[in-house]
């Protein structure tokens, strides 16, 4: 199964939800790799103070010299605290560019071949998903994608400018993933965009310092992430995207998306409707 996860402007926190996925994923849900593609150039190493070209660097180099074996694909993996296991982006923008953009010519094909080999989910940051993205390729095997965006006017404003471009990519699954803004409820503004997109929605994922402070190697605890509001919002969509997962021998169908409101516009939401987030 193959998540990607992606922005349209801000920093919403795509790489903090790729990593919470896969912190959070079902046990037996297949262990998943976390693949940082993203062309901006990657967090993820400089985070967690990992070895600089062992990644997407160092796989786009073995698709150069043309290997064909995803075997030997865990040489380009990294692990961090906890287990997780992560093919990072290099940190500047001009090589993660490059390399995301090579990804297609060898990298990709072996990365899902390996994983798909030993049943291994890829949740892939791919950043913002801008129009010219090198990653933009990377969606078109994609069975899920989660577009991350804080509940606020301005981000909300390029999903509604963008939604035709998205339903476009005909994805056969894609939601939009709400974060909370840092001490509010945004249980009205979820139900507004709820109301707009419908089972679409996941969220609000809630705004945790903490929680996200251990996703970017901030802050270290035993404990982990699973006992977190983070950690366990997460864990609920974690938990249904691997029970809708397409069988591992389904054709990739690409089905077409329900019908959406054409013009979907965001007012002002006025005073809170309710406060349950
Ligand atoms: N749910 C959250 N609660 C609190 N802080 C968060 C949350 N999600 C992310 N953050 C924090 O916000 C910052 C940006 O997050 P992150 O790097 O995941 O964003 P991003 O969308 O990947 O950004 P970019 O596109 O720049 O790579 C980080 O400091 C992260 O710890
Ligand atoms: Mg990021």
């Amino acid at each position: 199964m193959i998540i990607v996860v992606g922005s349209l402007k801000g920093s919403p926190g795509a790489t903090t939800l790729s990593l919470a996925l896969a912190d959070r994923w079902p046990l037996d849900g297949g262990d998943p790799v976390v693949v940082e593609a993203d062309p901006a150039g990657g967090d993820v190493g400089a985070r967690f103070t990992l070895a600089p070209g062992r990644g997407l660097v160092s796989l786009a180099a073995a698709g150069r010299r043309g290997e064909q074996s995803p075997r030997a694909l865990d040489e380009h993996f990294q692990e961090l605290p906890g287990g997780l296991q992560v093919l990072c982006a290099p940190a500047g923008a001009e090589q993660a560019r490059q390399v995301v953009g090579e990804l297609g010519s060898g990298g990709w094909s072996l990365l899902r071949a390996a994983a798909q080999a030993q049943d291994r989910p890829l949740i892939v940051d791919c950043g913002r998903l801008d129009p010219l993205s090198p990653a933009g390729p990377l969606l078109g095997s994609a069975d899920v994608l989660l577009l991350i965006m804080r509940a606020r006017n301005d981000e909300l404003s390029h999903l509604a400018a963008r939604m035709p471009v998205v339903q476009g990519w005909g994805l056969p699954a894609w939601y939009v993933v709400v974060v909370a803004e840092p001490g509010r409820s945004q249980g009205h503004r979820v139900r507004e965009i709820s109301r707009v997109l419908g089972p679409r929605v996941l969220g609000p994922v809630p705004y945790d310092t903490d929680a996200a402070g251990v996703l970017a190697g901030r802050r270290r605890t035993r404990a982990g992430i699973g006992r977190t509001k983070l950690g366990r919002t997460v864990a609920g969509i974690a938990g249904a995207l691997a029970t809708t997962a397409p069988a591992k021998a389904a054709p990739p169908a690409r089905q077409a998306l329900p019908p959406l409101p054409p013009d979907p516009v965001w007012p002002d939401a006025g005073p809170p409707m309710w406060t349950g987030a």
